[in-house]
């Protein structure tokens, strides 16, 4: 199934900015051997032709050439220039993550695996199914140390980074199976961290998609920690109980800050403030919030920011009231949206407890209701 792109040594070309990497790099290594060439060939050149003929001769004195000097300053002053540009074109196209994927998939490394979720509900561990031809953005954070998460073929990789959300987005262009690494040294089994990301036509990926037990989706985890199990809408719900900030349209906004500083509402605020909650007061309100650092699992923390931003109508899919405005005008009260739940909290799959078990696993799950996939 491999074929190897037209440099031999490379690995297939897979994503849609890969051939952009290796023209770099081919331009690169052009560039290394048209110096190079010349300057081994003076060096024996000078050895033969000027060669030492009488002991402890000196040589003729030499005065300084403007012309030369300049010369030779401006050619590798623009060679350097189309280096850095063509290096800066590259790198934009990468890592500059697209405002509109086709898919959003949530990722959390661990000693020693990746954990991969989809905005429907799968799950998957060191394996990841995505269809060919769409812009795929990975949300990334780690439980432990830093890994990278690193898929050749794509040519492109990033470090997840404890503490904080880093992204990376790829189109693959090919179906095919294609070797997914951690790239960054985390200790005994790093070598063994890795797995294989599964491109598929979109026909097969959505057979895979229905054929996978889906369990609760982000937004269902974290709208259950949100009204349930970590009480946050006991504060956040609006109403007269209501003492933190109103969370429904907050996402992409710019918000104000106790001190005067204003803050966009982004992924890492949310995350920021679930987490240290006295750092980033809104303003008008009081630093009364707890923090639940210790409580949450970086996947309940996907969970709950993606929760917050379907507040705002910020999703991909397939999200609570889909059906118009009743998400933004609706408080996430226990009577809110989740009326269509069962009251009782269901059993907590998303625990520490459970991580390593089959993810897949048939959990207590809910059939959605609303369904708009
Ligand atoms: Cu994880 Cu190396």
């Amino acid at each position: 199934m491999e074929t190897n792109s037209w440099i031999p040594i490379l690995p297939e070309q897979a994503s849609s900015f890969a051939w952009q990497i290796d023209y770099l790099y081919f331009y690169l290594i052009l560039i290394s051997v048209v110096f190079m060439v010349p300057i081994v060939l003076a060096i024996f050149f000078f050895a033969v032709r000027y060669r030492e003929k009488e002991k402890y001769a000196s040589g003729a004195e030499i005065h300084g050439s403007i012309a030369l000097e300049t010369t030779w300053s401006v050619i590798p002053f623009l060679v350097s220039m189309t280096i850095f540009l063509g290096g800066a074109v590259v790198f934009y196209n990468q890592y500059r993550i697209p405002d509109d994927p086709d898919m959003n998939v949530y990722v959390v490394g661990k000693q020693w695996m990746w954990k991969f979720q989809h905005e429907t509900g799968q799950r998957e561990i060191n394996e990841l199914h995505i269809p060919v031809g769409r812009k795929i953005k990975l949300t990334m954070t780690t439980e432990d140390v830093i890994h990278d998460v690193s898929v050749p073929a794509f040519r492109t990789k990033a470090d997840v980074v404890p503490g904080r959300y880093t992204y990376l987005w790829f189109e693959p262009t090919k179906p095919g199976k294609y070797h997914l690494f951690c790239a960054e040294y985390c200790g005994l089994n790093h070598s063994g961290m890795g797995g294989f990301v599964y491109v598929l036509e979109q026909r097969d990926f959505d057979n895979w998609l229905s054929g996978n037990a889906s369990g609760a989706t982000p937004v269902e985890v974290g709208r259950d920690l949100f009204e349930n199990k970590l009480g946050c809408a006991s504060c956040h719900a609006g109403g007269p109980a209501q003492r933190g900030a109103k969370l429904e349209g907050i996402y992409g906004k710019d918000v104000k800050l106790v001190g005067g500083q204003t803050v966009k509402a982004d992924d890492e605020y949310i995350r920021n403030s679930i987490l240290n909650p006295g750092s980033q007061v809104v303003e008008g309100f009081q630093p009364i919030m707890p923090t639940f650092k210790g409580q949450v699992t970086e996947e309940q923390l996907v969970g709950l920011v993606a929760y917050i931003k379907s507040l705002s109508g910020v999703t991909g899919t397939n999200t609570l009231g889909g059906t118009g405005g009743s998400s933004g005008t609706t408080p996430p009260t226990a009577s809110g949206p989740a009326s269509n739940s069962t009251a009782a909290p269901r059993a907590d799959r998303g625990a520490g407890n459970t991580q390593g078990s089959n993810p897949n696993a048939p959990g207590p799950r809910r059939e959605p209701t609303n369904s708009n996939r």
